[in-house]
């Protein structure tokens, strides 16, 4: 088997993100189209060993870290029995989630003791009333107290934010302010297309400039931090006194589709090798077939070859449609 992932532009697959299901205990307007019923099926689910087979697989193929996403993950029962079911798959460096953190703080310890090395939790606002009109559920302080205890326990901790105008980009400010007061690093996410019900407008994404020149004018100035990985989305910038980082994930304004090093595994066995492609390539069915870990990765191989240029394409050709695909289905 030759040992890596690589597709026409030359692009190196290393990190495999898995959702572990497409349900959620939120409702966040722009990721989950409205009364969505359109559930998987139970049987249509990987189960944990077929999703340790794969990622053994991946690993063979350079993947070298692995993020657990949703839906939510942690709705999706015992998922710290795969987390340490993956950390037993040597070539495998990092197992990460992205979380909505509403389930997080009593399950911290458990993930972090299976294996888990980082946490994504996602909050947009510290404003309940907000909290249920974006998310469609309450707890934002259950969020909050997970972010403190997903801290406390070992895990490191970042937290996504999605600006979207007229909503919550007046809280730019104190999500800076928050990333000062505790030291955990808060990013900025650019709204994408990905609702799933046609919520998006090009005049409703807050770009990484504007929210910079916000928090620098209302909080303090910041400079660029740099780091050494080229695949890292998100540009890193400290408050200039050294207190505080936030980051900046571009992904409309500046795409990072050039360095895109990742490939995605749906919860119901699709391999996507980039947001904006659809239906993705079924290898749920290789596995049920008895198929072979060689013929497997030969498939994922051929896959990856047809790995688009990306959203970086789209906007190029002016061919960008509201919804392309179902961020709940796909975990970002
Ligand atoms: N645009 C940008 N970010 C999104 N997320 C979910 N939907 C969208 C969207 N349409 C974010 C979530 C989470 C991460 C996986 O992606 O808030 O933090
Ligand atoms: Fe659920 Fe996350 Fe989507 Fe919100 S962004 S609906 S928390 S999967």
């Amino acid at each position: 088997m030759t040992s890596n992932l690589v597709d026409s532009f030359g692009r190196v697959s290393r990190k495999l993100r898995i959702s572990v299901t497409d349900r959620c205990n939120m409702r966040c307007l722009y990721c989950m189209p409205q009364n969505f019923t359109d559930w998987l099926e139970q049987e249509n689910i990987l189960t944990y060993d077929e999703i340790h087979r794969l990622a053994s697989i991946f690993s063979k193929l350079g993947i070298e870290r692995i993020r657990i996403t949703g839906g939510e993950p942690l709705v999706r029962p015992r998922v710290e029995r795969l987390i340490s079911m993956l950390s037993s798959i040597s070539k495998i460096r990092t197992i990460s989630m992205t979380t909505n953190g509403l389930l997080l703080g009593e399950k911290a310890s458990i993930l972090k003791q299976a294996g888990l090395s980082s946490v994504n939790i996602s909050l947009d606002t510290f404003k309940e009333q907000k909290f249920e009109s974006m998310g469609g559920r309450r707890g934002k302080d259950k969020v909050l107290k997970a972010i403190i205890e997903a801290d406390a326990v070992g895990l490191k901790v970042k937290v996504n934010t999605v600006l979207v105008k007229g909503w919550n980009d007046d809280e730019a400010a104190d999500f800076a302010k928050f990333a000062r007061d505790t030291g955990i690093v808060v990013r900025f996410i650019e709204f994408m297309p990905l609702d799933g019900s046609g919520i998006w407008r090009s005049d409703l994404v807050v770009s990484k400039t504007e929210t910079l020149n916000r928090i620098s004018h209302e909080v303090g100035a910041l400079i660029p931090v740099s780091t050494d990985d080229a695949s890292e989305p998100a540009t890193l910038y400290s408050f200039i006194d050294g207190i505080g980082k936030v980051g900046f994930i571009s992904s409309m304004t500046k795409p990072f589709c050039s360095n895109c090093d990742r490939v995605r595994l749906s919860s119901d066995g699709k391999i996507l090798t980039c947001l904006y492609e659809e239906p993705g390539y079924d290898v749920k069915n290789m596995l049920r077939d008895g198929q072979s870990d060689e013929d497997i990765a030969k498939f994922i191989q051929k896959c990856m070859k047809k790995k688009p240029e990306g959203i970086i394409k789209l906007i190029k050709t002016n061919s960008l449609r509201p919804t392309l695909n179902y961020m709940h289905k796909i975990g970002g």
